[in-house]
């Protein structure tokens, strides 16, 4: 049997508590571009008459209903998931079969290799461009041509960046599948309505775990052409995101003002943080999201690990990638940036 490969976990902010001797509330995660900014009505609704003794309605049709008037689109242009994680893996079970081909460009998330490999099918990867980890265009459409799946991380986590306006057209004008992945589409204020009225191939991904700071509850939703939601559908399990998340979820998508406002903070708050850490001697690659993506140099891996003594935890990438030197921080509050800061200017010397 071929080997399927895994999505590796962080440690978690216990692990990392013990090992730091300090208690949870002081480790602080830089590493999993999620808010610091959870939607205020958490609480209320954890109180409130929810029923966990009967199961969430299916349908999700709340949910679809509240997508849609956000996006300008009808329900049943938009399906339900438990995170963008699920709608990647049931994304490529709809439109992969065993042996076909999908793309994407490289370095990116890592679950779009795994879902593709679940699926049976063959991922080609093409390697981003130069200093910045430009969008190989020329390469990707090539490569593409044949493809019957092409996965985008718009903007890309972790470089921030994606194809431009033509070759995003030339690619879907190839008629295979594409799959956007938006996780970070509140930040770089990307509208996909109209791309999606025009293109029944094109089906997009998002999020609350991000701009709506809702990690823990685990919703998102794709958008798409009825007929791509519908294969999505067929394949989905019943009831994938639970009550609670559901009610909380609603809640944020009711209240959009609210998640554009944190937005707002946090992109001001990654303006101070890019030039504080450009300050400290980092080559910091321009970002449209909620994350900042640095350069160190070959002792990357050596001080995200000193951070973590203290608790400040950072993401680091594989030894044997392109991103060896490189370490990317998700922004928080200016109190929490501020930390990361000082400890940095400690455990650089
Ligand atoms: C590009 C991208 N897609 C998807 C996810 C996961 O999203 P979710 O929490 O909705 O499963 C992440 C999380 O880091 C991400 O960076």
């Amino acid at each position: 049997m071929k080997t399927i490969p895994t999505y590796q976990w962080q440690p978690t902010t216990p692990e990392i508590a013990a090992r730091a001797g300090i208690p949870e509330h002081l480790v602080e995660r830089f590493d999993q571009n999620t808010s610091p900014l959870p939607p205020p009505a958490v609480d209320r609704i954890i109180k409130s008459r929810t029923r966990l003794n009967e199961y969430p309605a299916a349908s999700y049709a709340d949910l679809r209903n509240a997508v849609a008037s956000n996006v300008n689109l009808d329900p049943d242009n938009v399906a339900p998931g438990a995170g963008a994680d699920e709608l990647i893996l049931l994304s490529a079970r709809a439109f992969l079969d065993p042996g076909d081909i999908a793309v994407v460009a490289t370095p990116t998330y890592p679950l779009y290799q795994i879902a593709t490999a679940q699926a049976r099918a063959t991922l080609r990867e093409v390697a981003a461009i130069g200093p910045d980890f430009s969008f190989p265009t020329q390469e990707f459409l090539e490569t593409a041509t044949d493809a019957q799946l092409i996965w985008l991380c718009i903007p890309n986590n972790p470089t921030g960046n994606g194809p431009d306006n033509a070759a995003l057209e030339t690619l879907l004008a190839t008629g295979s599948r594409v799959i956007i992945d938006a996780a970070y589409a509140e930040f770089s204020e990307d509208d996909w309505t109209s791309k999606i009225r025009l293109h029944p191939n094109l089906l997009v991904l998002h999020t609350m775990s991000k701009a709506y700071g809702l990690a823990g509850a685990r919703v998102g939703y794709a958008i798409g052409d009825r007929a791509a939601i519908a294969s999505i559908d067929a394949i989905r399990p019943p009831s994938s995101i639970g009550s609670l998340s559901l009610e909380v979820a609603l809640d944020a998508l009711n209240a959009p003002e609210q998640m554009q406002a944190n937005v707002s903070s946090l992109r001001a708050a990654r303006v101070d943080l890019a030039a504080q850490l450009t300050k400290l001697g980092l080559r910091v690659l321009e970002s449209s999201t909620n994350f900042l993506l640095c350069e160190y140099g070959p002792n990357a891996a050596d001080l995200q690990d000193k951070l973590m003594v203290e608790g400040i935890v950072v993401r680091k990438f594989p030894a044997d990638g392109p991103l060896e030197d490189y370490l990317r921080f998700t922004v928080r509050t200016p109190a929490a940036n501020a930390r990361l800061i000082e400890t940095l200017e400690r455990k650089m010397e």
